[in-house]
């Protein structure tokens, strides 16, 4: 926590909400320049009002085109910034954000119509259930499970994963991480059960380790292809604006540098109809496989890079040669063989549950069906051999 003497607090906080709203302070977002604080709440980033959860006054929400799957559970995404200060635009990498920054991401499922709050069975949807305008998450309606924080202090990203209890009236630090069983049920009465996983605070570098030398952390969604897009926010008097997120953000100073939104890049939105095959494909792998799968992310060494401004076939995979055969390919020669998905490595192991097989290799229980049938029509739609270069 900040230390600063009494009055010092009130004369900020006053200056600040007076200022900006981003409001830090006694009634906003409390800062922790060091330490693991033990409760969510001890951050300040929510308020419950009239058994709504409701981001406080400055924490904005913000979605991504396409986002990660994670065994079909929902997220909350808010961004917080201190007074005075905004990320630096960039054009394909993460925003630069400064010191101050606190990044969260919630992770919820809608409950069964009726369903009592103590069972594990919660809706299988990609839908919005449950999810207000502003980001509100109606709190009967939505079964909440962790709260993941990535706070950017001095000596650079701060990992912390906080778990709900079953009351939610609160979410603890969980450095160990948990697993939480779940039955998904879709709409139409279908039973899956998963094991979902709290990942451990040392997890969280799997993924988000971005230097594999030091280790270092990083925020992965923040792109400017992955943030433009519209998202509904809601004003003072509740009234509910559609918006630009990137002009959202530079119109409140959290973004400083990005050009016209024109000009600002952009992934399709993976189950958009209207899209392309091609384009969706590629954002679905871009957001869900590339932080490993680039020059410097945790799968560097497959030699398979899927962000979505790789151009060079074979990196993608077409016709590549696994760096080792057997189990871990289904016995398939290449990652992708064009046209032929039930031949191709990439679709093989998306659609695994074997922990010795599976990808993403972390961060998954149940296999993401509509992200396979995706991948798997995008290479039906390829032409070529492999056995004739490609
Ligand atoms: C399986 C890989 C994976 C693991 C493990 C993982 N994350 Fe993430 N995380 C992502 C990806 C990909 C995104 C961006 C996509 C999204 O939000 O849907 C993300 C987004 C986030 C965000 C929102 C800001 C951002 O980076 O986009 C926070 C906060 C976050 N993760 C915290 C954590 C914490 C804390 C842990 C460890 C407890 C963790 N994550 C573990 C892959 C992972
Ligand atoms: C948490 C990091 C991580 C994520 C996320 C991840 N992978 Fe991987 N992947 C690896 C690592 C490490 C290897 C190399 C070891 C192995 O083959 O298991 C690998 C290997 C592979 C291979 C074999 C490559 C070869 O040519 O030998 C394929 C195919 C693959 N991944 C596909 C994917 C796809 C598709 C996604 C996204 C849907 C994905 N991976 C997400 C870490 C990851």
């Amino acid at each position: 926590m900040r230390q600063v003497s009494g009055w010092a607090v009130v004369v900020l906080a006053a200056v600040l909400a007076a200022c900006t709203g981003r409001g830090e302070g006694a009634d906003g977002v409390r800062f922790h320049a060091e330490g693991q604080p033990a409760q969510l709440s001890d951050w300040h980033l929510f308020d419950v009002h009239e058994g709504t959860l409701v981001p406080v006054e400055g924490v904005l929400p913000y979605d991504l085109n396409t986002p990660l799957f994670t065994d079909y559970a929902h997220k909350l995404r808010t961004v917080w910034m201190p007074e005075g200060v905004a990320a630096a635009y960039r054009e394909d990498e993460t925003f630069e954000f400064p010191v101050g920054t606190v990044i969260s991401k919630t992770f919820y499922y809608p409950r069964l119509p009726g369903e009592s709050s103590g069972t594990d069975r919660v809706l299988r949807s990609e839908g919005s259930e449950g999810r207000l305008p502003g980001g509100g998450l109606r709190l009967d309606d939505v079964r909440l499970i962790e709260t993941r924080l990535l706070v950017r202090r001095e000596e650079g990203w701060v990992a912390l994963p906080y778990v709900w209890n079953a009351e939610q009236t609160e979410a603890r630090l969980m450095r160990s991480g948990d697993l939480v069983p779940l039955t998904l049920v879709s709409a139409d009465g279908e039973e899956e059960p998963a094991t979902y996983a709290v990942p451990d605070q040392n997890q969280c570098a799997g993924c988000h380790g971005v230097d594999l030398q030091s280790r270092t952390l990083a925020p992965i969604g923040p792109k400017a292809r992955h943030l433009n897009r519209d998202f509904d926010y809601v004003d003072g008097d509740g009234v509910v604006l559609q918006a630009n997120q990137i002009e959202r953000w530079t119109e409140v100073g959290y973004l400083e540098g990005a050009p016209s939104v024109g000009d600002v890049p952009r992934v399709a939105r993976f189950h958009d109809g209207s899209a392309t095959v091609e384009a969706r494909a590629r954002s679905y792998l871009d957001i869900n496989c590339s932080h490993c799968h680039s020059p410097s992310g945790p799968g560097n060494t497959s030699g398979l890079w899927l962000a979505s401004d790789v151009d060079e076939p074979l990196r993608l995979g077409r016709c590549k040669l696994p760096i080792a055969a057997g189990y871990g390919t289904g016995n398939r020669q290449y990652g992708i063989v064009p046209g032929d998905p039930d031949a191709s490595i990439l679709t093989f192991r998306m659609a695994s549950n074997d922990p010795g097989v599976m990808m993403p290799e972390l961060g998954r229980s149940v296999v993401h069906r509509e992200g396979v049938a995706l991948i798997e029509a995008w290479i039906r739609q390829q032409d070529g051999d492999c056995d004739t270069g490609g």
